[in-house]
């Protein structure tokens, strides 16, 4: 029953486009910009798959589009800022092309009291739907297009995995595969778990295959996604070794990680693979136990360092990026001190980290907090330049040394740009024709956010 109203609506839509473009000389053309992660790049993808399959074109251009869908982030308030704006100032163009559908999707449209915002204050939005909704996204248009209907849909129903989908992705290069969606863990600041719902793994084989087409066609890194990949039900380090069998030139990473299942035994296949890049990508939040607790994160900082250690004392150079918040409620001065010594301790390559951002119906927004913002503001600023002291030390230990790097596009202050293993940046001169390709680089000197270097060989072995 479900597929006959797809397939209509689809066949609905397909009439539709054609008749567009018979009357205008081109297909309607879509603009579908995500924010946020990787996993909402990655639904993007697909949306813009489900548009492509029934005619639509697409265009960077909001003014050129007839279908204008913001995949949107709620992660913290300014993300959620950034959509009203974004969608404010579309007013006038809805007035002057009054047949435009503009859409809002994603984690933050999941949210009611933003669908209630939406429906009274920006008319000019025709479709607000959920994380759950995306299957449903050509009876929604047709809604819109032909009922003239305004459509909110936000309901939960469907958990199911649809292996059914079409990808227009955003690169040639770098692709994104999604091994599992939802979030179980509930830590206390994070709205996450309550706009994607609860966890859901792809089969090992969904995976798998996917990886190996993408790699058949070209792809040369590959990222596994989850809010924490850890848990994925069918063993997250036996399907990495299975994707790692996989022959050719790629790398694979994964992220996120959630420290409290990460295990030696990930580390082990990590560093014994051919394919995996030797870099964790390990949110810690915090360093201090007491705010861990507080956040729900469910390990220790010494649970945490046992981790880096044994990797560590596998692989000396095994490279940590992390992911920190400055400022949650209660957290004093002497606190924010232990986070401080903790990234000293550890020495990531890189951190993200983000001041604290109340989500109402979380726990932690009813939590007291009495540090202004101004204080958390000097809190991420010194946060920072300590992350920037140590950066110093830890490049130094990639000079003069032989960097297998991934070569992705134009560079800032170089010819060429891309990343090595750990994700770092490096530039290096050379001919655009390299754009897509593994180059070995020797690194010659650094700033705090690449590193510089001569290539060696045109493609390295
Ligand atoms: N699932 C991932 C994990 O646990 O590592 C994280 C996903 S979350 C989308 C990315 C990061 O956003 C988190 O690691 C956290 O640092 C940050 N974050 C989440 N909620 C936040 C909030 N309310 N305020 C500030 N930062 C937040
Ligand atoms: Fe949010 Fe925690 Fe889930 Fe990550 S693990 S998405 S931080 S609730
Ligand atoms: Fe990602 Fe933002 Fe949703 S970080 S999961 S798009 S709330």
């Amino acid at each position: 029953m479900e597929n006959t109203v797809k397939a209509d609506a689809k066949a609905r839509l397909l009439e539709y486009c054609r008749e567009y473009a018979e009357q205008n000389g081109h297909p309607p053309l879509a603009y579908v910009y995500s924010f946020g992660c990787q996993q909402n790049v990655s639904d993007g993808e697909k949306l813009k798959g489900q548009l492509s399959l029934v005619g639509f074109g697409f265009t960077d251009d909001t003014e050129q589009a007839q279908l204008i869908i913001f995949n949107t982030c709620a992660v913290r308030e300014n993300a959620e800022n950034t959509v009203y704006g974004a969608v404010g100032g579309l007013k006038h163009l809805k007035e002057q092309k009054p047949d435009l559908i503009i859409g809002i999707c994603g984690c933050m449209a999941q949210l009611k009291h933003v669908a209630d915002k939406v429906k009274s204050s920006y008319r000019q939005v025709d479709l607000v739907f959920g994380t759950f909704a995306y299957n449903e996204l050509y009876a929604m248009l047709c809604t819109v297009i032909f009922d003239k209907r305004r459509v909110f849909e936000l309901s939960e129903n469907s958990t199911d995995i649809s292996e059914d989908f079409v990808q227009i992705r955003d690169s040639r290069i770098k692709a994104f595969v999604p091994i599992m969606y939802g979030c179980n863990n509930f830590c206390t600041y994070c709205i996450v778990p309550y706009v994607r719902g609860r966890e859901r793994s792809r089969k090992p084989e969904a995976v798998i295959d996917e990886v190996r087409k993408l790699i058949d066609e070209g792809y040369k890194e590959i990222t596994l996604l989850g809010q924490n990949v850890n848990s994925y039900s069918y063993g997250f380090p036996a399907l990495l070794r299975e994707i790692d069998k996989i022959d050719g030139e790629y790398r694979i990473r994964f992220m996120s990680s959630h420290p409290k299942d990460a295990t030696n035994e990930l580390i082990d296949t990590i560093i014994d693979s051919r394919h995996i890049c030797k870099t964790l990508h390990l949110p810690v939040q915090a360093g201090s136990d007491r705010v861990l607790k507080a956040m729900n994160r469910r390990y220790t900082t010494d649970d945490y360092l046992k981790i880096i250690d044994y990797a560590r004392s596998r692989m000396p150079g095994f490279s940590f990026t992390t992911d920190l918040i400055v400022g949650f409620p209660g957290e004093t001065e002497e606190e924010f001190e232990m986070t401080k010594a903790l990234i000293k301790r550890v020495g990531y390559d890189n951190i993200f980290s983000f001041v604290y951002s109340r989500r109402s119906g979380t726990p932690a927004a009813n939590m007291p907090d009495d540090t202004d913002d101004k204080t958390k503001g000097l809190r991420l600023r010194e946060l920072l330049l300590e992350q920037r002291e140590n950066i110093e030390k830890l490049f130094s230990r990639f000079v003069d040394k032989e960097a297998l790097v991934l070569v992705e596009g134009k560079g800032r202050q170089m010819q060429l740009t891309g990343k090595n293993d750990e994700g770092i940046i490096v530039e290096f001169d050379g001919d655009e024709s390299l754009i897509g390709q593994f180059v070995a680089v020797k690194i010659n000197r650094f700033a705090n956010w690449a590193l510089f270097g001569e290539i060696t060989k045109g493609k390295a072995e």
